[in-house]
């Protein structure tokens, strides 16, 4: 497996096209890249099927097999990993500012091999990030953690992490997902109260269990862990991407197009569904796996607060924002999760939207006519924001920095142009 994206890319958008036809969605990035880091928790194969093909699993990949994993690409996007030769315990720095995911190699290393070190990790610039989740539910498991400047070095005091009974200040994602990877082979029993309960943190859970683990309490707040002995290898299908399936469904209802999301996450999906029929849309539910969205002629204003699952996602609030510009109205979202999340708004302004931020709330006034300009993707999802609005816009839009969709997105021009965006990548 290589790691090879090129950064200089950017996308050329022509505005006005109504999106039709189907668009397969891959499988979720945040469950993913979590899994990967479970393969270090055996020392036998972990082979995960639907993996999405984006940058952010290429750089975890690259940090594993640095930690001495082998890693196979095999067809089907499937990913075999094999932690077998895991032979050092220390990620390098570089690989963990790549992107935020890469900090949970840090409960498999401790969980299997009683030490862990990592630097602080990177990711989006959307407000604080702190690892202190991390670290205390590691302290309570028994572990000793050192800093030396941004440096941290777990190491389990009696050589095995203990079960415990651990207090999450916050219902942190990676946070849960790591401190779950160091409880499975810890001895003893855990409690993990105020546990995220997002859908990548259950699929995780439900990953390990296969593996030998015994999670209980899987998409609860409190979450119950008897630690064994040892895991062995697992075959898994990643779970669908809810957040791309979200955004392909705001794109169809923001042209006014009729797209079906193919292999959509449906059950984990409630909140933008709830909120793109409010703002008008008709949105279908064909099955489980499946939904039609047909977009109206007048999107109708609509208020809403990005927040923990399963309220509205964060990582969707700039898109679904992004498509109130064109409602006929003031619209109100209020950021929840984290606290610098509305950076794409100076992005939106640029194109001719008519949006006032005040610390985490933005006040949108639509409808908007936008105008192609230049523009750069901040990160993941203000990128897709920008995105969104340059499918609306009067004439050619530029648009930066396009890595950062590329760490998220897979196949995101191909997917795009076959419902009938008109884009290309320069
Ligand atoms: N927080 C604390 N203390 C901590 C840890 C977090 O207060 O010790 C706070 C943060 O300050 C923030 C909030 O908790 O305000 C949420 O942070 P969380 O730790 O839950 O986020 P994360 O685990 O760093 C994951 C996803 C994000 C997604 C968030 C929230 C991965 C790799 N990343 O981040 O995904 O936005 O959960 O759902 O799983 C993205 O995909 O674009 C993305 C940023």
């Amino acid at each position: 497996m290589t790691f090879k994206r090129d950064r200089g890319d950017r996308f050329i958008v022509e505005g006005g096209a109504v999106l039709s036809g189907r668009v397969p969605i891959s499988g979720a990035k945040n469950a993913a890249l979590a899994m990967m880091c479970a393969s270090l928790l055996t020392d036998e194969d972990v082979t995960l099927a639907n993996v999405p093909d984006i940058s952010d699993v290429d750089s975890l990949g690259q940090l594993l097999m640095e930690l001495g994993a082998t890693l196979e690409r095999l067809p089907g996007d499937t990913l075999r990993l094999n932690g077998a030769g895991v032979d050092h315990v220390e990620a390098p720095a570089p690989l963990i500012a790549e992107n935020r995911a890469s900090f949970q190699v840090t409960g498999p290393l401790l969980a299997r091999f009683g030490e862990a070190t990592a630097a602080e990790p990177g990711g989006d610039s959307i407000g604080q990030r702190p690892i202190a989740v991390h670290l205390s539910g590691f302290e309570a498991l028994g572990a000793v953690v050192t800093r030396d400047g941004k440096r941290y070095t777990a190491k389990a005091a009696a050589g095995r992490l203990r079960g415990a009974r651990i207090f999450m200040d916050y219902a942190s994602v990676t946070g849960t997902q790591n401190v779950m990877m160091a409880a499975v082979l810890a001895e003893g029993h855990t409690t993990i109260v105020n546990a995220a309960t997002e859908p990548e943190v259950q699929e995780l859970g439900r990953l390990l269990n296969r593996m030998g683990a015994r999670v209980e309490g899987i998409g609860a707040q409190v979450v119950e862990i008897d630690g064994v002995e040892r895991l062995h290898g697992a075959s898994w299908h990643v779970m669908a991407d809810r957040i791309e399936a979200g955004t392909y469904a705001i794109a169809a209802a923001m042209t006014g197009g009729n797209v079906v999301l193919d292999d959509a996450p449906v059950p984990y999906m409630d909140a933008v569904v709830a909120k793109l029929r409010a703002a008008g849309a008709n949105v279908l539910v064909e099955n489980e796996c499946r939904m039609r969205v047909i977009g109206s002629a007048r999107i109708d204003p609509v208020n809403f607060q990005a927040l923990p699952y399963p309220g509205v996602p964060t990582d969707i609030q700039a898109p679904l924002a992004t498509m109130l510009t064109q409602a006929h109205g003031q619209s109100v979202v209020h950021e929840r999760v984290f606290d610098n999340r509305l950076l794409y708004i100076g992005e939106l302004l640029k194109m001719g939207a008519d949006i006032i931020g005040q610390g985490s709330v933005a006040y949108i006034n639509g409808p908007s006519s936008l105008h192609g300009t230049r523009v750069r993707a901040l990160d993941i999802r203000a990128g897709v924001a920008v995105l969104l609005a340059a499918l609306v816009a009067d004439g050619a839009t530029t648009i930066e920095d396009i890595y950062h969709l590329d760490r998220g997105y897979a196949h995101l021009e191909d997917k795009l142009r076959g419902i009938g965006a008109n884009l290309r990548r320069d």
